[in-house]
């Protein structure tokens, strides 16, 4: 798989003609230089965040006259998140989605907001990610040491966990292996819920499920119907441990290798793909809901509380620097307002 995924990359490069930190550039004897900004995904095209980054593509294209187009690369076929970010910081990839857990392990300032309830809801996390006063140095934290900035975010909505045999409390999980992202927090959390946490990329965990190596994971709703992971594990409970957050990160260079109109038309159709993402986030997590359970997936609510009381003591063992406990302590006041 592996193997697979650098020669389709290597091939890749070599057809694009790809510049290391500046896209890949080509300008016909009559025309302006075109650079085409390669973008990494780990999710299907059926995903939103697919739908919407494509009209971010189109509207990119035309808003600079075609300087700069996006072209996708969905389903892991670049690599797993882990090998997208250094290929992104070696200027192979411009641009890609990461789950907020991949980058803990870059800067652990961003275990923050990977903390269960540090966000309350989708809204309150909106609010918090487009607040540069809370999320600037942040944003910015990786651009000296790994050549990475931090554009935005698209939510993950609420992550739940969903299994083979039905869970209730912490007891229904005891022995139980839960696939989680590869995250220090991550795998503290799961464990803390009772189960035994199992990192793993993302493109494994189906048939990871299915060969009984796992008896489950935890995703959103969209996450769930998309990978098909309801086939194979049918009980979806609404544990509610955390609003995950996907951030679009950038190779730095290629960034700035934009003119200042150009990044300027880059920011502004940014910020319309981001609404537009919004708007089909809560569309398709309701679509997600009725395709799996006519696929036979139940979905289980249950209360949540002998859950959050083991998750609180998770969330305060991970703010162990000012800069955390200052980021925390934004996060949450902006819950209050
Ligand atoms: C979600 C998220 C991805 C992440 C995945 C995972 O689908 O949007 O960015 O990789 O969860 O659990 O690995």
């Amino acid at each position: 798989m592996r193997r697979r995924n650098v020669l389709t990359l290597l091939t890749v490069v070599a057809l694009a003609g790809g510049t290391a930190g500046c896209g890949a550039t080509s300008s016909g004897s009559s025309g302006p230089q075109k650079t085409i900004l390669r973008l990494a995904l780990n999710q299907t095209k059926e995903h939103p965040s697919y739908v919407a980054l494509t009209s971010f593509g189109d509207r990119l294209d035309q808003a600079t006259d075609g300087r700069f187009t996006i072209d996708i690369f969905p389903n892991e076929v670049l690599g797993a998140q882990q090998e997208i970010l250094n290929l992104m910081s070696n200027g192979i990839v411009d641009l890609a989605i990461i789950s907020g857990t991949q980058l803990e392990n870059i800067n652990r300032d961003f275990q923050v907001f990977n903390l269960p309830a540090v966000f309350d809801s989708v809204a309150h996390q909106t609010k918090v990610i487009n607040d540069p006063e809370i999320t600037r140095q942040l944003f910015t934290s990786m651009e000296g040491s790994n050549r990475l900035t931090v554009i935005g975010g698209f939510t993950q909505g609420e992550r739940n966990l969903y299994t083979k045999t039905p869970v209730n409390s912490p007891a229904d999980l005891a022995g139980k292996k839960i696939r989680v992202q590869e995250s220090p927090v991550m795998l503290a959390t799961i464990d803390a819920m009772g189960a035994s946490a199992t990192p793993m990329s993302y493109g494994e965990v189906y048939t990871a499920m299915q060969s009984g190596v796992l008896d489950g994971a935890e995703n959103n709703e969209v996450s769930y119907y998309t990978q098909k992971h309801y086939e194979v594990a049918r009980y979806y409970t609404y544990t509610k441990h955390l609003v995950g957050l996907d951030y679009m990160v950038g190779n730095t260079d290629s960034l700035h290798a934009m003119s200042e109109q150009d990044q300027a038309a880059f920011d502004r159709e940014w910020t319309a793909t981001y609404q537009e993402f919004n708007d089909l986030w809560a569309k398709a997590t309701q679509e997600a809901i009725d395709g799996a359970t006519k696929g036979g997936a139940k979905f289980v609510k249950i209360d949540t509380s002998v859950f959050d009381a083991r998750l609180k003591p998770v969330a305060e063992s991970f703010l162990r620097t000012d800069v955390q406990r200052e980021i925390y302590a934004k996060t949450r006041k902006a819950a209050e307002q």
